[in-house]
């Protein structure tokens, strides 16, 4: 999941590629390139680390020559070869004619590479992205798009890329398979991209390209092919973010900026959603009558990484407020677990960035067998959202960091929303369903209360940032925020952190635990509580020190333990919500006093678009 981006116009060439790839950061951050066609020729810069190493670089060697009109970037998250000079993107051909980068995973590539060196070609990478320059050069006959095109037919596997030609000065090329690829239309001059981050700055106005789209992209006028060199056309769409939604705000970190934007995030994805009235919801993005809700006798929701954990949470919802059996799904076993689905199953797919492969393969395999399909994503236009062409978008906003906060509680916000309209269909009254509707209005309120305790979070967090293990336990609907919390944790600052359902402990790990293993035990007033409690006992019995979450206003809690995180009292269906985001505080305090890269921890990236 690498970032790349591809300028032709007239404005200041490196300034456009290095903006364009400090904005697709989250996508990888190992090693970055550019290259600029300066005078007929590609004057190339890589460097190992950070896009910032790579802005320095620059700086050093020069922006080069305001002739400059062409310019291709990269950011990346390494698959084949270390993070090495030799291995950064761009890449280019034995005669430096083509030059191209590449995000996604090319499966043949030694058979090509075999084949290409036994016809002479020098490879300078250990790359399996570098084998496209080479193709490209093989079969070239003055005609760009062509030789791109014959070249990409040898591929397998996927790929998302630009290439820019010395024989073709202003013009580039970019074609997608299984990796985004989007077109920023401008004023005399094209800006393509990974995703719309590195695009916003410059135009609202964007083409997203489908699986099988090669573009040929002049500073006036994209012209858009299929893979069998046929013209095909594809409209435009408008970005609905602006410019500040990017930037920090003023945060020292985008995660915190993010937590912080939380209550906001949620009203817009409640906004106009809630039939008060009729105490239902309003989806129609779902695009589903009456009768086909109630034929849905299934779901399947399929998701990774922090969407799973609010799948988890929709489970209980579908199931306890619309007794809709539900099954949730990782989505990479799911699509090779060859299914079961019916006619009347829905399978949802959760899925921030719309880009994860294997969300996006468990929905196709799921649709293959006859499923309905539908997507809950936060970014507008993104392949999920187009390959099941019905669901929510949460309207969060860019999330920009790699730990999901806040369109983790916007997918559960609306979850609840969807389960409400499946009630509403089956066994919900008016009343029961204008009571829900009430309640969920109150979330922004509710986590704003969390956010205001910032302070007695952070002095919790850095009472507890050294330790090296790390426990959380729930039940019920905070058992997935559990999972969450130790997520968050272990993503941002290195702590070895495991969730459990609080009933486990006692087969097995309570085992580990000690007085240098802190326990944070969710036991919000909320069903399970007392049950909860007991769980406290046994770690407290075996000297680990406790965390809780507890209800505000249920003091007792304190003769458990000083370190209490209050939560502002909620149903046990609104409880997860409040708590995770303390959680997320939680986690963020650890790692800022660790000292931790939090908006870029090492290994992670923001969306895994290979397998
Ligand atoms: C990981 C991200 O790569 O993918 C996580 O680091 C995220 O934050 C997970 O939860 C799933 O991503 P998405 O976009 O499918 O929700």
């Amino acid at each position: 999941m690498c970032g790349i981006v591809g300028y032709t116009g007239n404005r200041q060439v490196t300034e456009v590629l290095l903006q364009g790839i400090r904005r697709l950061e989250y996508r990888g951050y190992d090693s970055a390139g550019i290259a600029l066609l300066e005078d007929g020729n590609f004057r190339v810069i890589k460097s190992v680390g950070k896009v910032a190493g790579l802005v320095e670089k620059v700086g050093q060697n020069g922006h080069g020559s305001p002739g400059i009109k062409t310019g291709i970037a990269h950011t990346r998250w390494a698959t084949h070869g270390a993070p090495t000079e030799a291995n950064a993107h761009p890449h280019l051909d034995s005669q430096n004619n083509f030059a191209v980068v590449h995000n996604g995973i090319i499966e043949n590539y030694s058979v090509l590479r075999d084949r290409l060196i036994k016809k002479g070609h020098k490879f300078l990478s250990e790359t399996d992205s570098e084998v496209i320059p080479h193709l490209i050069q093989e079969f070239y006959q003055n005609d760009f798009a062509s030789a791109v095109i014959q070249a990409l037919q040898q591929i397998e596997g996927t790929y998302g890329i630009v290439v820019s030609s010395k024989n073709h000065p202003g013009q580039l090329i970019a074609a997608r398979k299984g990796s985004p690829i989007v077109i920023g239309v401008g004023e005399n001059e094209m800006i393509v991209a990974s995703d719309i981050m590195a695009i916003v700055s410059y135009t609202a106005k964007v083409i997203y390209l489908n699986d099988g789209d090669v573009a040929l992209i002049n500073p006036n006028n994209v012209e858009i092919r299929n893979i069998h060199n046929v013209p095909v056309s594809r409209g435009t769409s408008t970005i609905d973010w602006d410019i500040r939604l990017v930037e920090k705000g003023g945060f020292e970190h985008f995660m915190l900026k993010e937590i912080h934007e939380q209550p906001e995030s949620i009203t817009n994805a409640v906004r106009g959603r809630l039939d008060h009235a009729n105490g239902t919801a309003i989806l129609s993005g779902l695009n589903m009558q009456p009768q086909d809700l109630v034929a849905i006798d299934r779901i399947i929701i399929a998701a990774c990484g922090t969407s799973l954990h609010a799948g988890m949470i929709g489970k209980y919802y579908f199931e306890e407020l619309a007794g809709i059996l539900t099954e949730v799904e990782q989505a990479a076993e799911f699509r090779y677990r060859n299914p079961i689905v019916g006619v009347n199953t829905l399978a949802l797919a959760i899925s921030q960035s719309g880009e994860t492969a294997d969300t996006l393969a468990a929905i196709k395999e799921a649709k293959m067998k006859g499923a309905q399909v539908a997507a809950i994503c936060n970014v507008v236009g993104s392949t999920i959202a187009r390959e099941t062409e019905r669901g929510v978008y949460i309207h969060a906003g860019p999330e920009i960091s790699v730990a999901s906060t806040k369109a983790f509680t916007s997918q559960v916000a609306v979850l609840l929303m969807m389960a409400l309209k499946l009630a509403r269909s089956r066994r919900f009254t008016q009343q029961e369903g204008i009571i829900l509707s009430n309640e969920i209005e109150m979330i922004p309120e509710l986590i704003q209360k969390v956010i205001d305790r910032s302070k007695e979070i952070e002095k919790i967090a850095k009472k507890w940032s050294g330790a090296k293990d790390f426990f959380f336990i729930g039940r019920g609907y905070l058992y997935p925020a559990a999972l969450e919390g130790a997520l968050k944790l272990k993503e941002i600052s290195y702590i070895h952190a495991e969730g459990y359902h609080a009933a486990e402990l006692k087969h097995g790990p309570i085992a580990l635990l000690d007085p240098s293993v802190p326990v944070v035990a969710l036991a919000n007033d909320v069903l399970g509580k007392d049950k909860t409690i007991s769980n406290i006992q046994e770690c407290k019995a075996r000297k680990s020190p406790v965390i809780v979450t507890a209800t505000e206003g249920d003091e007792g809690m304190k003769q458990l333990t000083d370190d209490v995180l209050w939560i502002p009292r909620t149903s046990k269906y609104l409880a997860p919500l409040p708590t995770v985001v303390a959680l997320q505080l939680l986690a963020y305090y650890i790692a800022k006093e660790r000292g931790c890269p939090i908006d870029h921890p090492r290994n992670l990236a923001k969306s895994v678009t290979v397998e």
